[in-house]
């Protein structure tokens, strides 16, 4: 059996607690309010607890959010864990089965390896002008003294990013209705309530058009036939200077020689998109909110962007220090994912003096990770400030997961959150609506801002 070191005097095994009360209610709690859910687990259990409750697997399930734990089960996930594609199937009715999110194995390591050029590096640096340009054209759409919802305009722009890297171009009458389509299906699943269709399968059956599972249904069809049409006219005029995902997918061969069928393109292409631009638009939503509630951030933020003057590049606004600890604070404070995806012992393994039985699922709690007052004292409070002080190792800040499911698109998502707030802060002014703070909410399988950070658009800075 492999463990990890023990402190001298431990006793070897320890038990692991569960929350009590009964698995229906629970599972209610967890869906309907996961953060008073995790919260009020975190008090009793700090460290690791069991729960059947959530929906993933089927053998026992553990939730951990020790560091030492994360970076046992992680740096192992492809030798005494694995990560079964199948454990996410909670996803499939959005995303079909063939994605990267849902394979295992070999061919996920494949599948990975093809996807990795397109977020990393020098494509980067492509996207970086367009970025901006694309958050500009939207905020072009607002006018002085106009309320909104700040996570509704970064959806706009962060869809629009996503659809260029994974389409090439957004200008297209069909990659408009992609993006109208696409937004209308996520919002279905908008709310707490909603979310229940993901979980319980008894709900997934289409009662006519108007029935909840009906209109996803609906749109998720004409998503297809939109999608399809797509990949079917690249296929008939092939263009081998595009430097898109979906080219790079259709030119791709497997060790066999084999290319990707339809349905798999169409399952990487919803994947890519789902999992690229409704994390990201919240992450930048609160990065909104955060910085207007606490003006000494917002100030100390514009002071740093302004240094670098108006003609500075992407690169640089990237590079600078405060604002990727603003960008940090804001994944750590308000984390958009709750959990990683599953690892699932493939044998006894021991973790901190406690013993788990082979086919244990696992669960890393980033939420839960990122409130230890041991790693983030005065964890409530907004301070970007401890990751220019202290430097926080990758099983302590895990916004993006790790090991073989580490997030593919965190490069992306750290550069457009880096972009994206700097051009609306050091362009625009803004004000918050509401002195009423906002809370973390379900957005189907990730947390969203409640209220969606009303806002009220203050025209042109000069600085
Ligand atoms: C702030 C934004 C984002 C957050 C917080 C986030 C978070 C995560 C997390 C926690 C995981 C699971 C990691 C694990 O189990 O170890 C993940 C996986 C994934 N993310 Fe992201 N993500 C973000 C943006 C993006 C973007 C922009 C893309 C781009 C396409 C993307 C694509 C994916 C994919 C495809 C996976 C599955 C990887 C696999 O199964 O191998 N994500 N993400």
């Amino acid at each position: 059996m492999i463990k990890t070191a023990l402190p001298p005097n431990q006793p070897t095994t320890q038990p692991i607690g569960k929350p009590p009360g009964v698995r229906l209610l629970r599972q209610l709690k967890w869906i309907l309010d996961p953060v008073n859910y995790l919260e009020a687990t975190k008090a009793e259990l700090p460290d690791f607890f069991e729960e059947d409750a959530l929906g993933f697997g089927e053998g026992p399930l553990v939730i951990t959010s020790h560091p030492e734990a994360l970076q046992f089960i992680l740096s192992r996930d492809r030798t005494l864990f694995h990560s079964p594609g199948e454990f996410n199937r909670l996803l499939a009715p959005l995303i079909g089965d063939a994605s990267v999110i849902m394979l295992s194995g070999d061919r996920h390591k494949e599948r990975r390896q093809l996807l990795a050029p397109a977020f990393h590096g020098d494509r980067l640096e492509v996207y970086g002008q367009l970025i901006c340009q694309l958050t500009e054209a939207v905020i072009a759409e607002l006018s002085e003294g106009e309320p909104f919802a700040a996570r509704k305009l970064t959806q706009k722009v962060s869809l629009q990013i996503i659809s260029s890297v994974v389409f090439g171009l957004t200008d297209s009458p069909r990659s408009h209705e992609i993006m109208r389509v696409l937004t209308d299906t996520v919002d279905l699943f908008g709310s707490p309530t909603s979310a229940l269709m993901l979980f319980f399968g008894g709900l997934q059956t289409d009662l006519g058009a108007w029935s909840p599972w009906g209109q996803f249904v609906r749109r998720r069809q004409q998503l297809d036939d939109l999608i399809y049409a797509e990949i079917r006219d690249r296929q008939s005029n092939p263009d081998d200077s595009r430097k898109d995902i979906l080219s790079m997918l259709m030119a791709a061969r497997t060790e066999d020689g084999e290319a990707l069928g339809e349905t798999e393109l169409r399952d990487e292409l919803m994947a890519l998109l789902m999992a690229g631009h409704e994390t990201t638009a919240t992450a930048i939503a609160w990065a909104m909110y955060w910085t207007h509630k606490q003006p000494e951030v917002k100030a100390k933020l514009l002071a740093e962007l302004d240094s670098l003057g108006p003609e500075a590049s992407p690169t640089e606004i990237a590079a600078l220090p405060y604002l990727t600890a603003v960008c940090k604070e804001t994944l750590r404070r308000s984390p958009v994912a709750m959990f990683t995806f599953p690892r699932v012992a493939k044998t006894e393994v021991e973790i901190m003096g406690r013993t788990f039985a082979p086919q244990t699922t696992f669960l890393g709690c980033i939420f839960l990770t990122h409130q230890r007052e041991d790693l983030y004292p005065n964890h409530t409070a907004f301070l970007p400030e401890r990751f220019l002080t202290r430097k926080y190792s990758p099983y302590e800040f895990i916004a993006f997961g790790n090991g073989s499911r580490r997030c593919v698109g965190e490069a992306l998502a750290q550069y457009e959150m880096k972009l994206v707030v700097a051009t609306l802060l050091s362009r625009y002014r803004f004000s918050l609506a509401s002195e009423q703070p906002e809370i973390a909410k379900r957005r189907g399988v990730t947390l969203a801002p409640a209220k969606g950070v009303p806002m009220i658009f203050q025209g042109k800075r000069n600085p």
